[in-house]
């Protein structure tokens, strides 16, 4: 069952705002060193008292002066203080599976999920250092009191121990490093809670979740696409300690339509992970009618048109995440070359494959004040003559604003003749087979429609997207369909000139239109693109998924935006292969750290 108020699948107990003191047993008295600036937070303490009285949610125990019952040793880092109890000072306590332990002074304990801090300071042995990174997820558990509540957290911050600080450290000298993290959720008697409430900490260590704890706390999925490993690691030539797959969940709340955009800098491995969608998309099979979706890739890039033949140059290492992946290369591939003005290629575009209505969208020059006039004028044209080819139409075009010379406005007939002497004339009816819908919407096959000779590529992305609208709009068609973009902001630059910008806009709006109402009619988008600033933001809107490779500099801002500070160094930092998947509906606010495989597909270099 699911809790209404946090969204998680437990339900959470909202009602137990009741501040913990487990853990006071041990403490015997010993004055806190005055000195340590500590009294700020006291006098924090007692303010937060005081809310929690006035609401009178507070239990009689906690007005005990917290003083007397804990007993703790506070160390001095630079010009903050920390306290921790002796108890964690002794090694012998510390647990096996402890990587670190939780330094919070008990009056920062008591003010966690309080406004004012909500943080949880400790230190991590040395060895981990280098498997940490922000963004992390950590549990605390306490080794004595097995009631107490775990809090699960997310790393902030990892700061460097400053050597002359280590003497303090000597009872616990295998913690070097100093961390910062945020409880996002509480797990008690085998329950998961979003509902934070103040506890004490003092005496927790901090461990790795292990796999199903992982599962639960991502709310990971154990059934869709294999997209990669879930893990923090770098992974040198060997798979990590914990062998996690990330499903991508295709079919849940029918995730596979509702978008998903791969952002990352040159060579961090986006074309790769568009290559391990495709295989992994076109084999699937857990739909709801169990047809393997149809996908179309526009290739731009002259990058995919290998997807059936097997890489030769893969490493031991390669096959292995292969084999652990169940990675399959695509088994039904079909190359479609659009031919360019009377050049080679196998296919061309046809009026007649899409709606009259939107015809007017492939003329990039068409003010939209010329609009209602020029889609009347090819309303008229498709009445008389449905097979109408490209020269014929503009030839009727023309002879219709002969016609009406009289009554038509002549700039709009201006207008109109200038759009379509400089509309797509260079790859509708260019000899070949029509590029047809059913050639494409074949379930389990890939189709690539390859574009990369073509200098204005937006009329064939159109043709694509009206051709399928068309079938799914009007004979509700519901064969599943991906169709896949990569290097999509040369399509969508943000930065056009105006003229450009005005089609953009409407061809963007149009696209946005048919992606939302896609949803439904079982039809999903994958862009990939190399800066997010340089794609027109509405678009990115479409996609519910976004997974974030390397980033650089210039992507701070966004990645500030969409993710959150702490997040901007550490997405600066991925290495190739390295993403991480954010989903706000699926994954519960937590960002999943994946590594993605070498696509098993021959590589164009290769
Ligand atoms: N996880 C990986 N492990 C090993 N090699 C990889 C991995 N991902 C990508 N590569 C390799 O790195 C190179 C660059 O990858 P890819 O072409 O996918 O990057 P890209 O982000 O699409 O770059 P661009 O922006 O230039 O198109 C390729 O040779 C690819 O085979
Ligand atoms: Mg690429």
């Amino acid at each position: 069952s699911k809790c209404n108020e946090c969204d998680f699948y437990d339900e959470c107990d909202k009602e137990s705002k009741v501040i913990r003191l487990s853990g006071a047993e041990e403490n015997v008295s010993e004055p806190i060193d005055s000195d340590l600036g500590l009294e700020k937070e006291e006098q924090e303490l007692e303010s937060f008292r005081e809310t929690v009285t006035e609401s009178g949610e507070i239990e009689k125990t906690t007005q005990t002066p917290i003083k007397k019952e804990m007993k703790s040793t506070a160390i001095k880092v630079g010009k903050q203080a920390i306290s921790t109890p002796k108890t964690l000072a002794d090694k012998e306590f510390v647990p096996k599976d402890a990587i670190g332990i939780v330094i919070q002074s008990e009056q920062r304990g008591y003010l966690l999920s309080t406004e004012k801090s909500n943080l949880l300071s400790g230190a991590i042995k040395q060895e981990f250092q280098r498997k940490l990174y922000p963004g992390q997820v950590l549990i605390t558990a306490n080794e004595k009191i097995k009631e107490m509540p775990s809090a699960i957290v997310e790393v902030k911050e990892i700061k460097s121990f400053p050597k002359t600080l280590s003497a303090p450290f000597r009872k616990i000298d295998m913690f070097n490093i100093l961390i910062e993290t945020s409880p996002f959720m509480y797990y008690e008697n085998q329950r998961y809670s979003k509902v934070l409430f103040p506890a004490n900490f003092s005496s927790h260590y901090f461990r790795l979740p292990s796999k199903p704890e992982l599962m639960r706390i991502m709310n990971l999925f154990g059934e869709g696409i294999n997209l990669g490993l879930v893990t923090y690691e770098m992974l040198e030539n060997e798979l990590p300690d914990m062998e996690l797959i990330y499903k991508y969940p295709f079919s849940f709340k029918e995730t596979g339509y509702k978008g998903i955009f791969v952002v990352g800098s040159p060579g961090k491995g986006k074309t790769n992970l568009l290559k391990i969608l495709i295989n992994g998309i076109s084999q699937y099979v857990g739909t709801r009618d169990g047809l393997p979706p149809a996908v179309i890739v526009l290739d731009i890039t002259g990058q995919f048109g290998q997807l059936n033949k097997p890489t030769k140059n893969a490493t031991t290492f390669d096959e292995e995440l292969w084999k652990l992946m169940d990675m399959k290369i695509v088994n039904k591939l079909k190359v479609f070359k659009i031919i360019y003005d009377c050049g080679d290629g196998t296919h061309t575009l046809s009026l007649n494959a899409i709606d009259p209505e939107l015809i007017s969208l492939l003329f990039p020059e068409l003010p939209p004040t010329s609009s209602t006039n020029f889609k009347r004028m090819v309303k008229m044209i498709f009445k008389d003559y449905p097979a109408v080819d490209y020269e014929n139409f503009t030839n009727k075009i023309n002879e219709i604003i002969r016609r009406e010379s009289n009554t038509l406005n002549a700039q709009v007939a201006k207008a109109i003749q200038g759009a379509i002497t400089n509309g797509p004339v260079d790859i509708f009816d260019q000899g070949g087979n029509v590029l047809q819908i059913k050639d494409i919407l074949v379930p389990g096959q890939v189709s690539v429609i390859q574009i990369d000779h073509i200098v204005d590529k937006m009329p064939v992305l159109l043709y694509l997207l009206l051709m399928i609208n068309r079938k799914k709009i009007y004979e509700n068609d519901q064969t599943p369909v991906i169709m896949v973009l990569d290097e999509a902001h040369e399509l969508f630059p943000k930065s056009a000139n105006p003229g450009e910008k005005e089609y953009l806009r409407r061809v963007s709006q149009s696209l946005i239109r048919i992606a939302r109402r896609g949803r439904k009619k079982h039809f999903g988008l994958i862009f990939a693109s190399q800066q997010p600033h340089d794609i027109i933001p509405e678009i990115i809107g479409v996609f519910q998924t976004k997974i974030i490779m390397g980033l650089e500099a210039t992507s701070g801002n966004w990645i500030k935006d969409t993710l959150g500070r702490e997040y901007v160094t550490l997405i600066f930092s991925l290495g190739q292969g390295y993403a991480r998947i954010w989903n706000a509906e699926l994954h519960k606010g937590t960002l999943v750290p994946l590594f993605i495989p070498k696509a098993p597909n021959k590589h164009e270099e290769d």
